[in-house]
This record gives structure tokens, C-alpha cells and sequence, in this order.
């Protein structure tokens, strides 16, 4: 049907010149003329690794478990999602609202395989990226991971095969803590129990980037926090042979909108939020994945990256 003849049948009441006499509501002619500008954006399709199925708790073992037990009790399925590039994003996203931003942010870090540079020096500068980022009066670095992605290896799983020593891209749609762990995190952080109970508002947030050139195979793709909805999020135990951890996986929704960042740069940093105290108004969780980038070829240069977690605490 043309524009003319699609104009001819407007429904009863409706401005003939793309007006809508409802507040709110966009006529057929405005709708043909106006596009939401998120349509508009470079993105590409990718299959994401969403939560199908549990029976109870999902719960997955990072190691071999005893004879009979399996080593996950839940499914997974891979969804075809749009992922649309943010850079071209305007205004850009913020932190409180999206869940993620990206800053430019040189680093003096010559070998992120070295933990004690790593340490000395990466540390410092993800806490004032974080302070600039959230506004926090403290940022104390607690965590981090180099991550390679291994040529051939299957992208749907926590990142740790076997004993840990080899993380690789996580294909699973995941937040890495959970309402209760995130609260739990405070208290192993501070040590100091009187401290935590003193503190009115935190927030748990990594900082990722790459370590090498552009990212180009298997980037990471960000959910906005604002397309989540109540029954989403599901906490799944992570069983390691020392500890068990807790974090949430994600049910699928068309609601979500995803995200990323094309060709990271080692100079660039991604700050996302895993958990905020604050229940109203800002982002809390920020659900993220790897995905398998379509025009990755066998010669792409295998991602090689970083992600540091800070506890910030709010004055
Ligand atoms: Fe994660």
C-alpha cells in the first residue's frame, strides 16, 4: 500500500496531516514519517545464552561432580537477539540509567598478565574511573580476571572450566551477584561488620576492557537495566569445590535491549553495574554475555580482556 492510499483510510478522528488528536499517540502518517532513532542504529543479530529450564534452583558445578549427580540441573537456549552498536547512541548511556558506560581511559598497565602491576597499578586507576563514573566517595577494587578466549572452545558456559585456570568469554546471560549476594559482598569486602551496617548506600561494578588490540571475536553485550522485568531474574548457585557462589541468569524476554560497544579499544573501558543498594531509581543489575560476533572469521584475533570488580560506597 502507498503513503497516498494508506493516508485514505486513516482511522475515524485522526488529523489528515500526521497529527494525533490522542496526546501521546503518533498517527499513521507520523509514524511513517518519524522512526524511533533506536531503529536506526548499526546492530547486528546474535545468539544469546538465555536460562530455559531448571529443575529447583539451577545450580551448575565448576568441577566434576560425585557419581550421580549431574554436573548442571537446568537448560539453556540460544536466542537470536538484536545487539545494537552504542556507540551511535545519543545521548550516550549512563550508569544509573542504562546500567553501562563507556569512558575513554588510557592505561599506564604495560602487562595485565602481571598480577602485581595489575594490582599496583590497574587498581588505582579503575577506582577513580568507578569514583568519576558513580559519584562514589570510595571505591575499593576486589577482584579481577584476565580472560582469553581459547580457538574451538564452545562459548556456553561460566568462563571456568575444570579447576579455573583458563577463564574464557561467558556465553551465559548472567548478573554476577544476586540481591543476596551483592549484600553479602559488602561484609566480605569491609571486614568489619559495624562499618558495613554503617554504610547507606553501594553499589558493585566492573570495569572491563581489552588488554590487546580492538575487540573484534566474541565482545561483550550489555542488557540495558531499564528492559528487565520482575520475573527475569532467576539466582542460580555456582558450586566451586571450596565455596558456592550465587549469581542471577536471565529468562528470555523480547523486552531486552542489547548493547555493545564495536572494536573496544585498549585505551577504552566498559563500566557496568552487577548490584546497587539503592532500590529506586537507579539501574541495579546489569545483565551481560559474551556473544559470537557474525563476522568474526577464523583469522580474527581471539579476545583477550579484563574486568576488575570494585565495591563503591556512596557518602
Ligand atoms: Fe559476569
Amino acid at each position: 500500500m502507498s503513503v497516498a492510499a494508506s493516508s485514505a483510510f486513516l482511522p475515524s478522528g485522526s488529523h489528515p496531516i500526521g497529527v494525533s488528536s490522542v496526546p501521546g499517540q503518533l498517527s499513521l502518517n507520523a509514524r511513517l514519517r518519524y522512526t524511533p532513532r533506536t531503529r536506526l542504529l548499526p546492530s547486528l543479530v546474535a545468539e544469546l545464552g538465555y536460562l530455559k529450564h531448571s529443575d529447583g534452583k539451577p545450580i551448575t558445578y565448576m568441577y566434576e561432580p560425585a557419581a550421580g549427580i549431574k554436573r548442571q540441573n537446568c537448560e539453556f537456549e540460544l536466542v537470536s537477539m538484536p545487539i545494537m552498536d552504542a556507540r551511535h547512541l545519543a545521548p550516550q548511556p549512563k550508569i544509573d540509567v542504562a546500567g553501562f558506560e563507556l569512558w575513554e581511559a588510557p592505561t599506564e598497565v604495560v602487562d595485565f598478565r602481571n598480577d602485581k602491576e595489575v594490582s599496583s597499578k590497574y587498581y588505582s586507576e579503575a577506582s577513580a574511573l568507578v569514583k568519576a563514573s558513580t559519584g562514589a566517595s570510595t571505591v575499593i577494587v576486589f577482584d579481577h580476571q584476565v580472560r582469553q578466549r581459547e580457538a574451538g572452545r564452545p562459548l556456553l558456559s561460566f568462563g571456568r572450566a575444570g579447576d579455573g585456570s583458563k577463564p574464557g568469554a561467558v556465553g551465559r546471560v548472567h548478573v554476577d551477584y544476586s540481591e543476596e549476594t551483592g549484600q553479602k559482598r559488602l561484609n566480605l569486602v569491609l571486614q568489619d561488620q559495624r562499618l558495613a551496617e554503617s554504610i547507606e548506600r553501594f553499589a558493585i561494578v566492573n570495569v572491563w576492557r581489552s588488554i590487546k588490540g580492538p575487540i573484534l571475536d566474541t565482545p561483550l553485550a550489555v542488557c540495558d537495566a531499564r528492559s528487565l522485568g520482575a520475573g527475569d531474574l532467576v539466582a542460580g548457585e555456582i558450586r566451586y569445590q571450596s565455596r558456592n557462589g550465587e549469581l542471577y541468569l536471565v529468562r528470555h524476554s523480547n523486552r531486552h535491549r542489547w548493547y555493545y560497544y564495536s572494536a573496544m579499544h585498549r585505551n577504552e573501558a566498559l563500566v557496568f553495574k552487577q548490584y546497587d543498594s539503592l532500590i529506586n531509581s537507579v539501574s541495579r543489575f546489569t545483565p551481560h554475555a559474551a556473544f559470537d560476533h557474525p563476522e568474526a572469521t577464523e583469522a580474527t584475533p581471539l579476545r583477550e580482556s579484563i574486568e576488575v570488580r570494585c565495591l563503591a560506597i556512596f557518602d
